[in-house]
């Protein structure tokens, strides 16, 4: 019994399997299409696509077994042919032939992504396919304008068109799309602007139109859409500035608006953006500062790209300290400030760009954090700790012992820009070469590596040519030593000063406001002069205290020269030396320097002045206030020269550059030319011979601007200028000074006072014993202007001169006590006289003059006519033949002589002796 039942429940158990099995198969039969349209639309697109057999087999139902075919209800419902390949008949002609989707009535879905569709789509697009809800021809090589029709597709959710060719204006009626989540018209051409009424798809949640050549603003209605997480509009040529409404996005979590030509601030608003990950502004002209509180904490950020804008200023902190930031790109602007020292070091593997801005200070901890780092084009300084990864990117900073860093000079004038000083590379400040001296530097190893690599037999011969050249120049000093001739310092000199700017020996810190008040707002009124280092205006401090205030613009004036100005206070201070009071470096590009006033002006202006307020009579300044200010001036040079290690050279030595207080005390100014004087070793020698022609670095006087002796022969102008009368001399040179020289020089002979009152300003009243100081005076003014450099007497021995003037004249002015000075070498007047002699013996080289040697101690009876070789090579230039004045016999000798301006120039610089 249990068994028949058992049987009769497994019978019916059968049965229900079997009819279970049947309605299976028989839903399987509904899935088929109920309509044979659609069936033969199917194989339609089948054929006008060139779809394979592999795809969609001809023998099989197409709902059940072709591949991205969905059916519901008897329709089809999806196709999806994203990425097949055509038939090898169907790649010969591919079109966008879907025409046979007009009979899908059912159609949601439509997907031909990386299948190619060359054509445009089609305006019936619009209308027959109003089911549609998704249609996605991403990279389908579609072509055309956007149909305004497709504005009827309203039930579309996602719409991708990217990466096709599509051209024209984004139709304004998609709009109207309002179930759109995802619109994608990236990787196009397409123009005009972004439709304003874009505003209105409330439930889009990605709207991407980067890589377009859309023009025009950001609409601020997007700022509607509430629920869009990505708003890419990047690489356009999309203009003026992002609206604020960007930060009611409350849904955003990428913004991307690179590469357009966005510009103006970032909005304080986009601080709202609290679900924001990436950031990404880079290369626009966006500019100003990052709002302080742009970044929110807590923070979703992951990558920040503000890269290539003009921003300026500080990074926000916040930023450093973001855990979950693994990209910071903030390279190409003008960020600046210092790394933040002490923040939670989340290490995790980030990059970090943020070259080629304007950071500065030392490197932090903050950087541990980071596993790729690129700092290079900052002026960050100091040390490179150690954590530091070998791959981080470090060039063109201020850093100590890294290669390919700023100059010196960049990275000082930087620093002291900001009224920091810089570390000086942590060298010792007085081992770095001086900026001017360093350039100089640089171009002669430029110059000696082009000779060297272009042409190294020409430089073999250069250097046996120098060889010779220095044994004969060695011989030539032995011979002078010979005659007693005390020797002009030459050799090593000490390395230059640095250009490490000590502030604290700068003066006071004036505000800029400060100074404006001062000087009346630098009015026309206060003004005293346009100096070529600065305008100098006078003016008067808050607590009645007269001072000169130079303004530098640095727009036209360069900025080494108000850096080695700034560098000389900050390490000379002498009596001899006008007192700087401090300085207002807040100014970019204006920088004030603030000095002692001087009652008295300076030399060229105190010379002559006015009698009185009645009077337009001039007086002039008499002898002996002329002496003291030359040996004032003779002091502060001395103390230049020979008292600072190494020596430096004032290289603006002119009256308006001597400055006089009440008193007339000399106070040296116009220092924006200070330099260490050039290093006169072997390799300097080789480039003087290398330097064809005379470079505009050589001064009038023949020799290099750099060397003391070329303040020794600006001196000697000015002492001219102090005996005649006409100090304008010393600020002038070429043909007019020279002309000066050449009438005035012959005047002055050691052999015959009274000549030189033919030049003596008729101004000065003198006396018999007055006019043997004025004589010595201008007998040392013409050794100093020497044309040779080397002959020039050094300073503190001219010191010595002026400061014991009779002894000039008579001691020397008979052949037998030239002959004493000759034998007491380093005795001040036998280096004075040494040049004079020197010229003698020079003159020596010709035979006509062999005759009338000066060595003898027989006074010479007849004009010398020097012709050494010497003489010719460092003569920079030759004086015109006037025949009036002086050279006696002379000019009647050399009269009809006029090829021979050569020896014209040296028998008037030198003195004739009687
Ligand atoms: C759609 O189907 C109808 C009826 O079968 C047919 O006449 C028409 O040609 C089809 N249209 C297209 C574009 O295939
Ligand atoms: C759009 O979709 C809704 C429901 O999702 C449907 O009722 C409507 O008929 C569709 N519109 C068209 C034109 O197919
Ligand atoms: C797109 O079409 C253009 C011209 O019609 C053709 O040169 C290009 O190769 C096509 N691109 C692809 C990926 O087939
Ligand atoms: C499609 O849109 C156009 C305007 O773009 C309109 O004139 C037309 O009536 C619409 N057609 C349908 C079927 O909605
Ligand atoms: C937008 O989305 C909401 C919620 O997802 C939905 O209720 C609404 O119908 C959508 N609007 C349109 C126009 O599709
Ligand atoms: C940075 O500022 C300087 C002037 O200070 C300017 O010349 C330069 O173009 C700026 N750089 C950027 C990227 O804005
Ligand atoms: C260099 O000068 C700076 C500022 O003038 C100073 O802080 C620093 O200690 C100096 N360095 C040396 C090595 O003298």
């Amino acid at each position: 019994m249990v068994d028949q039942r058992s049987i009769r429940v497994a019978l019916l158990y059968l049965l229900l399997l079997l009819l279970f099995e049947s309605t299976f198969e028989q839903q399987v039969q509904q899935q088929r299409l109920s309509s044979g349209v659609e069936f033969t639309a199917l194989f339609e697109l089948r054929s006008s696509l060139g779809l394979r057999s592999r795809d969609w087999p001809r023998k099989v139902h197409p709902c059940s077994s072709w591949n991205g075919i969905r059916c519901e209800n008897g329709s089809v419902i999806g196709i999806n042919i994203s990425g097949f390949r055509r038939t090898r008949v169907g790649k010969q002609n591919p079109q966008f032939a879907v025409n046979s989707l007009v009979n899908f009535t059912h159609l949601m879905s439509f997907n031909a992504s990386r299948f190619m569709l060359p054509g445009s789509i089609p305006d019936w697009f619009g209308q027959r396919l109003s089911t549609l809800q998704v249609l996605d021809l991403r990279s389908c090589n579609v072509t055309g304008v956007l149909p305004s029709s497709m504005g009827n597709l309203t039930n579309l959710t996602s719409l991708y068109l990217s990466d096709n060719r599509l051209t024209g204006q984004i139709p304004s009626t998609l709009r109207q799309l309002l179930s759109l989540l995802v619109l994608d018209l990236s990787k196009n051409s397409l123009t005009g602007s972004i439709p304003s009424s874009f505003g209105s798809l409330r439930n889009l949640t990605s709207l991407d139109i980067s890589s377009n050549s859309l023009r025009g603003s950001i609409p601020p209605g997007l700022g509607a859409l509430s629920k869009l997480q990505t708003l890419n509009l990047s690489v356009n040529g999309l203009t003026s500035s992002i609206p604020s409404q960007l930060g009611d996005l409350d849904s955003l979590v990428d913004l991307d608006l690179s590469s357009n030509g966005l510009s103006g601030s970032v909005p304080q608003d986009l601080r709202k953006l609290r679900n924001l990950q990436r950031m990404v502004l880079g290369n626009n002209g966006l500019s100003g500062s990052l709002p302080v509180n742009l970044f929110p904490t807590p923070s979703q950020l992951h990558v920040v790209v503000l890269r290539n804008n003009r921003f300026i200023g500080n990074l926000p902190q916040v930023l450093w300290s973001i855990p979950g930031l693994n990209l910071l790109d903030i390279s190409d602007n003008n960020f600046t400030g210092e790394l933040p020292t002490a923040l939670d070091n989340n290490a995790i593997a980030a990059v970090l760009d943020m070259s080629r801005n304007k950071f500065y200070g030392g490197l932090t901890t903050v950087l541990r954090r980071f596993s790729s780092i690129n700092l290079s084009g900052n002026y960050f300084e100091g040390r490179v700790p150690d954590y530091m990864l070998d791959n981080a990117s470090l060039t063109s900073n201020c850093l100590q012992n890294v290669s390919n860093q700023r100059t010196l000079i960049e990275c000082v004038s930087f620093y002291t820009e900001k009224g920091l000083s810089f570390d000086n590379f942590g060298r010792p400040n007085a081992t770095v070469p001086a900026a001017a001296e360093s350039g100089n530097n640089n171009r002669r190893v430029i110059i000696l590596a082009a000779v060297l690599g272009g042409a190294g037999l020409i430089v073999l011969l250069l250097l046996l040519l120098l060889l010779v050249l220095l044994c004969v120049r060695r011989r030539n000093t032995a011979n002078h030593r010979g005659i007693g001739v005390e020797p002009v310092p030459t050799g090593g000199t000490p390395p230059s000063p640095g250009l490490a700017i000590n502030f604290s020996s700068l003066g006071d810190l004036f505000t800029y406001q400060q100074l404006l008040q001062a000087t009346g707002d630098f009015s026309d009124a206060n003004l005293i002069k346009h100096g070529h280092s600065g305008d100098l205006f006078r003016g008067v401090l808050e607590d009645g205290l007269p001072v000169v205030i130079k303004r530098i613009d640095l727009q036209s004036i360069k900025k080494e020269a108000y850096l080695l100005e700034l560098d000389f206070f900050s390490k000379v201070s002498h009596t001899r030396v006008v007192t700087l009071l401090g300085h207002c470096l807040e100014k970019e590009d204006e920088k004030l320097l603030v000095y002692k006033y001087m009652p008295n002006g300076d030399l060229s202006s105190s010379l002559y002045r006015k009698n009185n307020l009645e009077d337009d009579s001039l007086q002039s300044l008499d002898w002996i206030t002329r002496l003291k200010i030359a040996i004032g001036v003779a002091e502060g040079l001395s103390f230049l020269h020979h008292e600072c290690t190494p020596p430096l050279v004032h290289r603006d030595i002119q009256a308006s550059s001597i400055l006089l207080d009440d008193k007339f005390e000399v106070r040296l100014g116009s220092l924006s030319e200070v330099c260490a004087q050039e290093s006169d070793g072997h390799q300097n020698r080789i480039s003087r011979l290398l330097r064809l022609p005379q470079s505009s670095e050589q001064g009038s006087s023949g020799s290099s601007t750099a060397l003391c002796s070329y303040d020794v022969y600006c001196f000697g102008k000015v002492l001219l200028g102090l005996v005649t009368g006409k100090l304008d001399m010393s600020a002038s040179s070429g043909t007019q000074m020279k002309e000066w020289l050449e009438q005035t020089l012959p005047c002055i002979s050691i052999y015959d006072k009274e000549l030189v009152t033919k030049i003596l300003d008729p101004s000065l009243l003198v006396d018999e014993d007055l006019l043997e100081e004025v004589w010595a005076m201008a007998i040392v003014a013409r050794s100093c202007l020497n044309p040779k450099a080397s002959r020039r007497p050094p300073m503190r021995y001219i010191l010595k001169a002026l400061e014991n003037p009779l002894r000039v004249v008579r001691e020397d002015n008979s052949s037998s006590a030239r002959l004493r000075a000759t034998s007491s070498r380093g005795s001040w007047n036998a280096a004075l006289f040494g040049s004079w002699r020197q010229s003698l013996s020079d003159v020596t080289i010709i035979p006509a003059a062999s005759t009338t040697k000066a060595e003898g101690g027989s006074s010479l009876k007849q004009p010398v006519i020097p012709e050494g070789s010497a003489i010719r090579a460092e003569g920079g230039s030759s004086f015109k033949h006037s025949g009036t004045t002086g050279s006696r016999g002379s000019a009647q000798k050399d009269g009809g002589d006029n090829s021979s301006s050569w020896r014209r120039y040296s028998k008037e610089i030198f003195p004739e002796p009687l």
